[in-house]
């Protein structure tokens, strides 16, 4: 609550959840930060993916999870690892989706979602001619407002090659380990399409490991003395400069979806978006290393 109310102060009205997050939570506690505010919000969620119901032995082993992140922040990965398990993934059915978006409805507190995702789905999805027309129907009931699919960079291709209706959003992951493959996407898209990038620092585990592929090109000998000394230390200020740039920055994305917990986090993210300090050029030359990195094989890097 203290990170929704620190992005709302800052001028963030996007915000993306789905009928699995938060253990079947995430919904229910943006609903009530939206309450006498959701007009002036976009919520996008997702469905497909269900939670497994909770018995009161798992609330209380979630209460224990919750006090060991705040205490030990980097345990979150062990703990998503350990929740993982709590899910039905590939859920794509018409009952799911008719069960999943009443309770997505009435967990948010509103009539519509901005955006409902077909959640990490296969490519199989694509061919389900009666889901995506189930979607359609939602649309056209006005429940949703942008039918969408959340997948791999290649089931999202797929999507964008065949214009797979009623689809008018894709959200795929996008960072600096794998710039090129969701910017390839661009090119298959058309004017329409609204194209939201995830997971931009590579996830919990990767935060560090991006920050040491941008000291080691910060470290270069012939890197530009102007470009080495805005790399700096690579602060959470700096880091989120780069990868926001990199992968907004006249690529075509129009959306970048970070997890940020951390109200120190949103405001640096914030202001990374809005005040970078980067040059066009300079945001080319960190692409284009990034990318080189990655061309080397594991043993160098
Ligand atoms: N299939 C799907 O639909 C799908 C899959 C993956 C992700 N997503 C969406 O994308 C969102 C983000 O994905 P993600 O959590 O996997 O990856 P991510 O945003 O790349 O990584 C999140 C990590 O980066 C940290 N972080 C955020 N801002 C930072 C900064 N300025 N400096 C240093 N560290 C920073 C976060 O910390 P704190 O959180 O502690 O502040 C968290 O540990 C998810 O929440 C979800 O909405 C969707």
């Amino acid at each position: 609550m203290r990170a929704l109310s620190a992005a709302w102060d800052e001028g963030i009205r996007f915000f993306d959840t789905a009928r699995s997050y938060g253990y079947g939570e995430s919904e229910a506690l943006l609903g009530a930060f939206l309450k006498d505010r959701r007009g002036q919000a976009l919520v996008a969620t997702k469905f497909g993916i269900l939670p497994a119901p909770q018995s009161s032995l798992k609330w209380m082993a979630k209460s224990a999870a919750r006090s060991l992140i705040s205490m030990v922040p980097s345990a979150r990965s062990l703990v998503r690892k350990a929740a993982g398990t709590q899910f039905s993934p590939n859920q794509f059915t018409i009952p799911v989706l008719q069960q999943s978006i009443e309770e997505s409805l009435r967990k948010l507190g509103t009539h519509y979602v901005d955006i409902l995702f077909l959640h990490s789905a296969p490519s199989s999805v694509l061919e389900q001619q009666d889901l995506l027309g189930a979607m359609g129907r939602l649309v056209d009931q006005g429940k949703v407002r942008l039918a969408g699919l959340s997948g791999d960079p290649s089931v999202v291709q797929k999507a964008l090659e065949r214009q797979t209706e009623p689809l008018r959003a894709m959200q795929f992951p996008c960072n600096v380990f794998d710039l090129s493959s969701a910017l390839g996407l661009v090119e298959k898209s058309t004017a329409e399409m609204l194209l939201a990038a995830n997971h931009p620092f590579g996830g919990v585990a990767r935060v560090q490991a991006c920050r040491s592929i941008l000291r080691r090109l910060s470290a270069t000998p012939h890197i530009d003395p102007v470009l080495k000394e805005k790399l700096g230390t690579i602060d959470d200020q700096t880091l989120a400069e780069i990868v926001f740039d990199c992968i907004l920055r006249d690529t075509g994305i129009h959306l970048v979806i970070p997890s940020m917990m951390r109200v120190d986090h949103v405001r640096a993210n914030v202001r990374a978006a809005t005040h970078s300090r980067f040059t066009s050029a300079e945001v080319q030359i960190i692409r284009d290393s990034l990318s080189a990195e990655h061309s080397l094989p594991a043993s160098a890097q």
